[in-house]
């Protein structure tokens, strides 16, 4: 019996609404929840899991980390990040290679990603250091995503994951 976990670390609130249309979206048996509620060993009783982080200094939040380490060779896995970058830079795309290289043991399916509004604390933290400042004016910009097409975009992102999960 094939059953979906859909597991994401949020700290605003972006990636979460994002793991919610995905998991809104699969049928079939599912499960949601936050990386920290994972129990030991519990990603081995899923045919498929979506894991969802968002980009934190051009990396993977550490809690994400460690369940990536985790996930059991050949399990079939899909990736899905926020980031204030625009959609495709460089800055936005980093967190999700290294997610991928870190996970080369398991059936990668297919990875998603969105921006994110920032929180006004953290633009402002980094808008005061001039190396930030560049940064910090493009990803204001971010600020009315995750929007209703960033949902739409979600959704049509976990109905074809799940049909590449069946074809398998
Ligand atoms: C401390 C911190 C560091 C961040 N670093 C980056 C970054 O390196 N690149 C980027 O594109 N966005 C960065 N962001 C923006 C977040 O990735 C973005 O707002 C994301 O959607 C937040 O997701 P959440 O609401 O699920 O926590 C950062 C945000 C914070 C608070």
């Amino acid at each position: 019996m094939s059953k979906i976990l859909i597991t994401y670390f949020s700290k605003t609130g972006n990636t979460k609404i994002i793991a919610e249309a995905i998991f809104k979206t699969v049928d079939g048996e599912k499960a949601i929840k936050p990386v920290k509620e994972l129990l030991d060993n519990e990603l081995e009783g899923y045919s498929l899991i979506f894991i969802g982080f968002p980009v934190y200094s051009h990396s993977i939040p550490f809690p994400v980390e460690a369940v990536l380490k985790n996930i059991p060779p050949n399990k079939k896995t899909a990736f899905f990040s926020t980031h204030g970058s625009l959609t495709g830079s460089r800055l936005a795309r980093e967190a999700l290679e290294y997610a991928t290289v870190m996970t080369s043991k398991t059936k990668l399916l297919g990875t998603f990603t969105c921006r994110g509004k920032v929180s006004p604390e953290a633009l402002e933290v980094l808008g005061k250091s001039p190396e930030h400042k560049a940064w910090v004016e493009m990803a204001a910009s971010a600020d009315t995503h995750p929007d209703e097409n960033d949902l739409e975009d979600a959704a049509s992102f976990a109905r074809w994951i799940m049909t590449l999960a069946a074809q398998d």
